[in-house]
């Protein structure tokens, strides 16, 4: 055999095996996904998110404070409005009174190391269900579309978030939402992540029962891009970046590798986020339950895949057990 076949012995040790890795995977890489009811009671399971509920304002202090001595450094935000009266410009998305804004007071003064990221959309709170605003014909209707999802993120960014998320996909709103931020006096106080690679996947179905977000006709395959769309999520990258995003986010994760790495290069000097999200977690856990692998080592092997692509941060309801795993 020749010396360069010789590639086992670089890795017969757990020790050795863990310096392969350009980059660990730690505790601060990872943002918790939690979605906030509006009944401030609330601790209600969801069905097809193992082990994740919707929590009332009430219930969020005994929840994450255990979570935070693990070392949980930051959380996403996602209301659930459950008794409010939606509306075509999703009014509620921002209304001071509404769970997302009582939540930011909330956990910035119980936490105040925490890090509190919000999703910004409209999905959850229009009576179409659909991100934007749309004209009478079911189509969107983008600027419009663009001022509310602003004036949304600056109320989230005015109310204490750190971070603001569009993740409604209009063309045009991270500049807008950019703008809006330094006209507050808040661009150098609240970071701007975009998911800029979101694409429209079978894989948001339990986040929807969830957050009761499922658009009431059609689908968001307009705004949303094709899973087949490798060059125009690398183009929603570059734009994203030159718009003013300080952090760039693909989502799905796992089937979007190559979408990861791509932004990684695209956007070397930018974090790089990915989303596993809720139906990647479904089909770990159901994999797991079918007896097809262990959870745990199929937890690690997903995220560690989105790290070796480039991932910098992860968002993931598997945030609670990796504080426990790693
Ligand atoms: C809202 C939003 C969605 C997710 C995050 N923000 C759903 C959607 O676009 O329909 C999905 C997250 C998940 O599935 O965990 N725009
Ligand atoms: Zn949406």
């Amino acid at each position: 055999m020749d010396i360069s076949s010789i590639l086992q012995g670089g890795y017969q040790h757990p020790l050795s095996r863990s310096w392969q890795a350009k980059q660990q995977l730690t505790k601060s890489m990872l943002m918790y996904p939690i979605f906030i009811s509006d009944d401030p009671d609330a601790s209600e399971i969801i069905a097809t998110l193992p082990g994740q509920r919707r929590w009332g304002l009430n219930k969020l202090e005994l929840f994450l404070a255990p979570l935070i001595q693990k070392g949980l450094k930051s959380v996403i935000l996602f209301g659930v409005p459950q008794s409010c009266i939606k509306d075509s410009r999703g009014t509620p998305a921002d209304d001071p009174s509404g769970p997302v804004i009582l939540a930011i007071k909330k956990l910035r003064s119980l936490f105040p190391s925490l890090y509190i990221a919000c999703d910004v959309c409209l999905c959850e709170y229009t009576d179409h269900g659909h991100c934007g605003l749309l004209h009478d014909d079911g189509t969107i209707n983008t600027e419009p579309s663009v001022s509310r999802i602003a004036e949304v993120a600056v109320n989230y960014a005015k109310a204490g978030a750190h971070c603001v998320a569009p993740s409604d996909m209009m063309d045009g709103r991270i500049k807008s939402i950019k703008q809006g931020l330094m006209d507050a006096g808040l661009g150098n106080k609240c970071t701007l992540m975009s998911y800029s690679a979101k694409f429209a996947s079978s894989l948001y179905g339990p986040f929807r029962d969830a957050a009761g977000s499922a658009p009431s006709f059609g689908d968001r395959k307009c705004y949303q891009l094709p899973p087949t769309a490798r060059g125009l999520a690398r183009r929603a990258i570059l734009r994203d970046t030159a718009e003013g995003a300080d952090i760039i986010m693909v989502k799905p994760a796992l089937p979007y590798l190559d979408i990861i790495s791509d932004a990684a290069k695209l956007a070397p000097d930018h974090p790089v986020a990915c989303y596993q999200v809720s139906g990647e977690f479904a089909m770990v856990h159901a994999g797991a339950a079918a007896g097809v692998y262990d959870l745990r080592t199929m937890a690690f092997e997903s995220v560690e895949g989105m790290v070796r692509a480039g991932a910098t941060l992860i968002l993931t309801y598997f945030t609670p057990e990796f504080l426990d795993w790693l």
